[in-house]
């Protein structure tokens, strides 16, 4: 593995990995066990990328294999438990290896959208310390943390854009759980493992915890969901599509993209990697009985 290399090296040809998502709403059932929404692999894919769908079936030497090809993760959202499930225990493989390749200096980035930054507050506590902090079909601006200033996520922001995610409803909001601020607070793994970012207010008042970022690791954390910004069009639900929000939606995928630029990890020839990524799969109309528009099966 190159060490001190790896900081200047660039890989402008990153694949992220995605987890395969359990279906647990019955109305997708018929189209198969686990699915992947379109609108996160276009995210990971508009901020320069190449997508690999990874199945939850698989063992913990295959998932070690593809842990050594990939150059990021991107923990999706959902409906699962976040310690037994099969996304769960699949998660904490490649959140092991993760640890362990940074603490050896071979850069590996992951990214927790909603369901999958709990997953990441998860994996860190050793324990699930989620609560009802529901906020559910709302858009609403970020309270940042002073942290939010010095932080890698937000560093290329524009200033002025700085202020417009403080004052307008940028980000899409579709939970009941999360971590409220004084949970994240009292808890010692949590606080000094992740900076708090950017905090926000759920419907029974209780504040919650909405960005935040490793502070030694490349692991990023937002309770709400930027892809929805530029890939999701339901009428019925909250999705902020103004020129900011898709702004927004564009500068992170951008921002974790070239994060994964930093990972030299890589397939082992062309063929497997054509083979591995989800351009194999073609995804299917769902924008008549969901709230997104298609969805990858598997
Ligand atoms: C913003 O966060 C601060 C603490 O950092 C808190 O005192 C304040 O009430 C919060 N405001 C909103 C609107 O969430
Ligand atoms: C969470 O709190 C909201 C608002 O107070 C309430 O309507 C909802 O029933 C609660 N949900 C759960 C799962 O306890
Ligand atoms: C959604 O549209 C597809 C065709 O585009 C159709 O086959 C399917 O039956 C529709 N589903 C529902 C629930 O209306």
């Amino acid at each position: 593995m190159p060490t001190k290399l790896n900081q200047e090296a660039v890989n402008d040809r990153p694949v992220i990995g995605i987890l395969t998502q359990i279906v647990t709403d019955d109305v997708l059932k018929p189209f198969g066990r686990t699915f992947i929404p379109s609108s996160y692999v276009k995210f990971i894919e508009s901020g320069g990328s190449r997508v690999m769908p990874i199945r939850l079936t698989l063992n913990t030497a295959e998932y070690k294999k593809i842990f050594e090809k990939i150059n990021g993760l991107l923990f999706i959202g959902g409906a699962v438990d976040l310690e037994t499930s099969d996304f769960a225990r699949v998660a904490k493989i490649f959140y092991s290896l993760a640890l362990k390749a940074n603490d050896e200096g071979d850069f590996f980035p992951i990214w927790g959208t909603c369901m999958g930054m709990q997953l990441l507050t998860v994996l860190v506590a050793g324990e699930n310390l989620l609560a009802n902090t529901t906020a559910e079909n709302i858009a609403l601006p970020l309270n940042l943390t002073t942290e939010a200033s010095s932080s890698r996520m937000f560093e290329g922001f524009p200033n002025k854009f700085m202020r417009a995610l403080t004052k307008e409803p940028l980000t899409g909001n579709f939970h009941h759980y999360g971590l409220t601020v004084e949970t994240f607070q009292e808890n010692e793994k949590l606080r000094s493992f992740f900076s708090l970012l950017s905090t926000n207010v759920a419907e029974n008042e209780v504040h919650f915890v909405s960005t935040i970022e490793g502070k030694r690791y490349p692991f990023y954390g937002v309770q709400w969901h930027p892809e929805v910004n530029r890939f999701q069009w339901n009428r019925k639900l909250n999705f902020p599509h103004s020129a900011h929000a898709v702004q927004l939606s564009s500068l992170l995928a951008e921002f974790f993209v070239n994060e994964g630029r930093r990972s030299l990890h890589q397939f082992d020839n062309p063929e497997e990697e054509a083979s591995s990524l989800i351009y194999n799969n073609t995804p299917v109309y769902a924008g008549n009985f969901t709230g997104y528009e298609q969805l990858y099966f598997f």
